[in-house]
């Protein structure tokens, strides 16, 4: 809006007897936008595109002196006392801040709240997003981020990093978990519920948190699954395999993209005019903001100067920095003053961002909203991660009547040192960036809830499968220890000997094996299915282990179906639902959906590997047979 308009509405508001709030509120959001926009210096412009990490600032009275529009917690990055409350005091506190530079303009925080508020001690950790995808079940992912979104809420937090709409293609990638399969159809079914979760329709409610679609785009490509690598695809593939969930995400309103480290055919993303500005904001439509990954922008080239000027006019729109901002600020400014980044794209960006804050009613109610700190980490919450946990679960293969356990008159000898590690069932992004072994949060691990779900049947524990008495049924727990990003990459998936030998001694005292795998991706199984009598991928379930019980002892039909093709060896990956010669060791979208007996196998759906009445293997798979030497014997 012109200086005209500003000054006829500041006329009519020193005569008019209408109440500032009345010729306020009817102002619409762009008309809100631009009335601050044109009171903002260039300093204050750029302050708006620059987001700090929380524990990078030298004073914090530089959110007020360089009018910071962001901050953000990375991984891990906790106030001294990681509760809601420590929570909500700290956001108060950088807000207050924040609030006493000239124009008053609330910051925006930013968390990856990836499966939960999983920074914070307490908070519900659910499944990651290998799980919720195998759900396949929209509706339920959806509520499971309104209430991601109200305990984010309820420590003050007004944005997440999430979801993560990657669409994988390579397991031997350390993200593979944070997406939700390796399809655009599973990408796509679970972006918009995703987003709509987080955002509902009413940005302005207390109860919901702005989203971040990310890794805009290709993130899930790389070449041999290397993390931030080189994604080599042609456009056709980059838009249908990798972008389709974006659009998806933008028609539910998603007010944040994240640029992605990787490149495409050696371009990095963040400094991708036509992918960023061309394909993202004008040809999708998108609206919000695009935010730079965690340096992000360093990378698109050795200068730091040559870099921002790359970055900022390829269409990223805050930057996070996230710890040298007062460089980044000045660099900033003198390519405006040098007229190398216009004074338009740095009033687009800003508008953006000011855009979102305004949806957010930041403004309004910049403060915590104290309302709903007691549903934080309520048995509410926990319910509905527990049916995300049970949905998620996906039922390999069985031999008759192995499953489900009984509650009472069974003696269950359980294994594995993650039968008791909560940590490694929560997986990476959670209480730290890299997740830790070990009891780090409130929840129950798998033991635990077995022990909760017996009745008179008798829980024998052993680590290491030692134990000499006698057992009616085992369960084994294997797979893999937290890991996020880069860190998690891998050459090899095969279980490890130490499993596999574990797996077979207890086989040996000759009861049935019901083994769990935790982890964050297919991995190779061929040297442990011969000594299973059922298999079941827990993937990364977070804190409700009671949801696994409640599975394996009957209370509920195992529901979960694979988003991503099951390798048979190290030497397929990536292999893909739509290969040619697609031949797995089980499908996309495979998962028995019912306990096989003697009498129901033949009914069974025509991809179950179960076993006839006298045991042997029956492979009605849709993939070629399994090579029966392989893994028939027992
Ligand atoms: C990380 C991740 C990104 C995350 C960001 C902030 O490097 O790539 O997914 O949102 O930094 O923690």
């Amino acid at each position: 809006m012109n200086k005209y308009v500003l000054i006829l509405i500041s006329l009519l508001l020193s005569l008019s007897s209408i109440s500032q709030n009345m010729i306020y509120d009817r102002l619409d959001i762009d008309q809100k936008v631009d009335s601050v926009l044109n009171l903002m210096t260039l300093d204050e412009k750029i302050g708006q595109m620059t987001q700090a990490e929380r524990g990078a600032l030298e004073n914090q009275t530089d959110i007020a002196y360089y009018s910071l529009g962001s901050l953000l917690s990375g991984g891990g990055s906790a106030p001294a006392s990681n509760t809601q409350q420590g929570w909500a005091n700290m956001y108060d506190d950088y807000q207050t801040i924040a609030l006493q530079s000239r124009l008053s303009i609330p910051l925006i925080y930013g968390v990856d709240a990836v499966h939960g508020h999983n920074n914070v001690y307490g908070a519900v950790i659910f499944p990651h997003n290998i799980g919720q995808g195998c759900t396949w079940n929209p509706e339920l992912i959806k509520t499971a981020n309104q209430i991601v979104a109200k305990e984010v809420a309820a420590t003050g937090i007004d944005w997440t990093f999430s979801p993560c709409i990657a669409v994988p293609q390579n397991e031997r990638w350390g993200r593979t978990y944070e997406g939700f399969g390796e399809t655009a159809e599973i990408q796509k079914i679970m972006s918009g519920a995703s987003v709509e979760g987080l955002q509902t329709s009413d940005l302005s409610s207390p109860e919901t948190i702005l989203a971040c679609a990310k890794h805009f785009v290709g993130d899930g490509g790389t070449t041999n699954g290397v993390d931030q690598g080189n994604t080599v695809v042609t456009e056709d593939i980059l838009r249908e395999l990798h972008m389709a969930g974006y659009v998806d995400a933008i028609d539910m309103g998603v007010g944040t993209v994240m640029a992605s480290y990787n490149s495409w055919n050696g371009q990095k993303l963040h400094g991708h005019d036509y992918l960023l500005n061309d394909v993202l904001k004008d040809e999708l439509g998108f609206e919000g903001f695009v935010i730079s990954d965690w340096k992000g922008v360093d990378q698109v080239h050795e200068s730091y100067r040559e870099a921002v000027k790359r970055s900022i006019n390829a269409g990223i729109d805050m930057v996070m920095v996230p710890d040298r901002y007062i460089y980044f600020i000045s660099i900033l400014k003198s390519l405006v003053e040098s007229n190398e980044v216009s004074e338009e794209r740095i009033d687009d960006a800003v508008r953006r961002i000011l855009k979102q804050k305004f949806l957010l009613n930041l403004f309004e109610e910049p403060f915590t909203d104290n309302s709903l700190a007691s549903s934080f980490g309520s048995d509410e919450h926990r319910n509905i991660a527990k049916q995300t946990v049970r949905e998620s679960l996906v039922l390999l293969n069985a031999k008759n009547d192995v499953l489900p356990l009984q509650k009472n008159n069974q003696k269950i000898l359980v294994a594995g040192k993650l039968a008791t590690d909560l940590g490694s069932q929560c997986g990476g992004w959670t209480i730290s960036w890299q997740g830790s072994t070990g009891n780090i949060t409130e929840g129950t691990n798998i033991l635990n809830g077995i022990e909760n779900i017996a009745g008179t049947s008798e829980i024998i524990y052993s680590e290491n499968g030692d134990n000499n008495e006698d057992a009616d049924v085992a369960i084994v727990v294997i797979g893999e220890n937290p890991y996020t990003e880069g860190e998690g990459d891998r050459t090899s998936l095969n279980i490890s000997q130490e499993q596999v030998n574990l797996v077979k001694k207890v086989k040996e005292k000759g009861i049935p094996v019901i083994v769990l795998l935790v982890s964050g991706r297919p991995m190779i199984i061929g040297e442990v299915l011969p000594y299973s009598d059922a298999f079941m991928p827990l993937w990364l379930p977070g804190t409700e282990g009671d949801g696994i019980a409640e599975v394996l002892f009957g209370d509920y039909l195992p529901k979960g179906k694979l988003t991503h093709s099951w390798p048979k060896e190290m030497a397929q990956i990536p292999i893909s639902f739509g290969d040619e010669n697609y031949n797995p060791l089980f499908d996309y979208k495979h998962g028995l959906q019912l306990f096989p007996t003697a009498v129901n196998s033949e009914e069974l759906l025509p991809y179950a590997a179960v076993t006839d009445i006298q045991g042997n293997a029956i492979y009605l798979s849709l993939t070629d047979y399994i090579t029966d030497l392989d893994y028939s014997s027992n």
